[in-house]
């Protein structure tokens, strides 16, 4: 067992450090504030070749490993959460599913330029009363002979407003439930096809998220993914490799609130010492950086996992329940290290707080993490 990370890697996690440092960290405050992200950060991350890591290079991805896509997770989501997700649903959910079960017309058309930045994507599962419940769509897709007729509405869809091509899941026949749902790729500005206002969020607030409309728009049958039938599966299988990302996300979160209350320890004076020298404090840390270190194993194994060819459903799971578990406790008690200054917002650690309890939530509850890891250990 070899727990070191090769040069590649380690350059590859210290180019988005410096990436995170250097772009993402000026303006991180103001775009939570507003609620904004800027196109032209979008395309330097995609200079960076962020946005197309794992994808195969003849399409222009980085081919490169899940490993190397966790620790880009990681140091990126240290600063900013809100460009972490754009990552991660462009890497590990629209592109993974172009890519692996994409025709090869689909993956010229779209995967190419999804890769280098040039386009952005979005996965569109979810809807008013079909979230957790996934299977339960009421969004429809006709078939019509050559095309399909798609109606209904999408939830909550991250890059809802500033993506280019929308990975969309419909039920094109109700009476077969989930093997009668299928995925389709629909392109922003198609007749009908109208994105909602955006919500106004507690946390990953310059993250762009929508519910989306369709109107009878009409998407060619070319654009299906895979055969009749294959979306749900499409959902599924793309989504676990998805939670991989939104773990490390989670870890990131986490290890960037410890790494300002571990500095802020050391200068902050309380009684006449260094508040790090109080015990409790000191404590604190180290009972942070056990569930880091934790976390930080999780995810790393079940990126292992889909790098080796392993099945990587429930390592994928575990990793994502108690990733955001750790981001969730740590960055509460980052505020708490930070004082009072850990309430105001130039402290970053309130922001960090406020973008973990998503973590909890997309890309399947951690109720739902429970029940595909129990699923999968009872199912033998
Ligand atoms: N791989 C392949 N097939 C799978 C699968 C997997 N990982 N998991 C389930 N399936 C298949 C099953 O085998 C079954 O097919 P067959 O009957 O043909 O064998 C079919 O899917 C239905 O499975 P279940 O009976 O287990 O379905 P269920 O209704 O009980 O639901 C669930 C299962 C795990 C709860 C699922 O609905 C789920 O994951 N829900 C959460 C949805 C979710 O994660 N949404 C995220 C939206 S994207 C997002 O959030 C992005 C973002 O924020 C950035
Ligand atoms: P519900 O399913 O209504 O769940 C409500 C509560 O009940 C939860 O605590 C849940 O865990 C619990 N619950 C439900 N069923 C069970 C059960 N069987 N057993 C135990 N507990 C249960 N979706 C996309 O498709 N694409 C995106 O890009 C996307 N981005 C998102 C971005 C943000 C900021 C947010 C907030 C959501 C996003 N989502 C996206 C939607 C997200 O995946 C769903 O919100 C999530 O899957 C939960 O669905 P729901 O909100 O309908 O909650």
């Amino acid at each position: 067992m070899d727990f070191s990370l090769s040069e590649e890697h380690i350059m590859i996690r210290d180019a988005a450090r410096e990436f995170a440092q250097n772009e993402l960290l000026p303006g991180v405050i103001e775009r939570d504030e507003k609620q904004h992200f800027p196109k032209e950060l979008i395309k330097k991350m995609g200079d960076m070749g962020f946005l197309g890591m794992m994808a195969p290079t003849e399409f222009g991805g980085g081919g490169m490993d899940t490993i190397s896509y966790v620790l880009v997770m990681e140091e990126l989501s240290k600063i900013d959460a809100s460009a972490s997700v754009i990552v991660s649903v462009n890497n590990s959910l629209v592109n993974y599913g172009l890519a692996t079960y994409g025709s090869q017309a689909q993956k010229e058309k779209y995967l190419s330029k999804l890769t280098t930045g040039e386009k952005l994507g979005a996965f569109c599962l979810s809807e008013p009363e079909a979230g957790s419940d996934a299977t339960s769509q009421k969004t429809t897709a006709i078939d019509q002979g050559d095309h399909y007729i798609l109606n209904g509405t999408k939830n909550w869809i991250t890059n809802g407003g500033s993506a280019d091509y929308y990975l969309v899941i419909a039920q094109t026949d109700k009476e077969k439930k989930h093997r009668g749902i299928n995925a389709f790729i629909v392109e922003k500005g198609w007749e009908g096809f109208e994105i909602g206002p955006k919500e106004q969020k507690l946390g990953i607030r310059g993250s762009d998220t929508h519910s989306l409309i369709f109107n009878d728009v009409k998407v060619p049958k070319e654009n299906r993914i895979g055969e009749d039938g294959f979306g749900f599966k499409f959902a599924m299988k793309t989504l676990s490799g998805g939670r991989i990302g939104i773990a490390a996300q989670a870890l990131g979160i986490a290890a960037g609130a410890f790494e300002l209350a571990r500095d802020y320890s050391k200068v902050r004076k309380a009684f006449g010492t260094e508040i790090c020298n109080h015990q409790a404090i000191a404590f604190k840390l180290a009972d942070m950086q056990v569930e880091i270190e934790a976390a930080r194993h999780m995810v790393m194994k079940a990126a292992w996992d889909k790098d080796q060819g392993n099945n990587y459903d429930i390592s994928s799971a575990m990793a994502k329940l108690h990733a955001s578990k750790v981001a969730m406790d740590v960055t509460v008690e980052a505020v708490q290290v930070h004082g009072g200054n850990g309430f105001v917002k130039e402290y970053h650690v309130e922001r960090l707080m406020r973008d973990a309890k998503i973590t909890q939530i997309y890309e399947g509850t951690s109720e739902i993490q429970k029940i595909v890891i129990s699923r999968g250990l009872l199912s033998d």
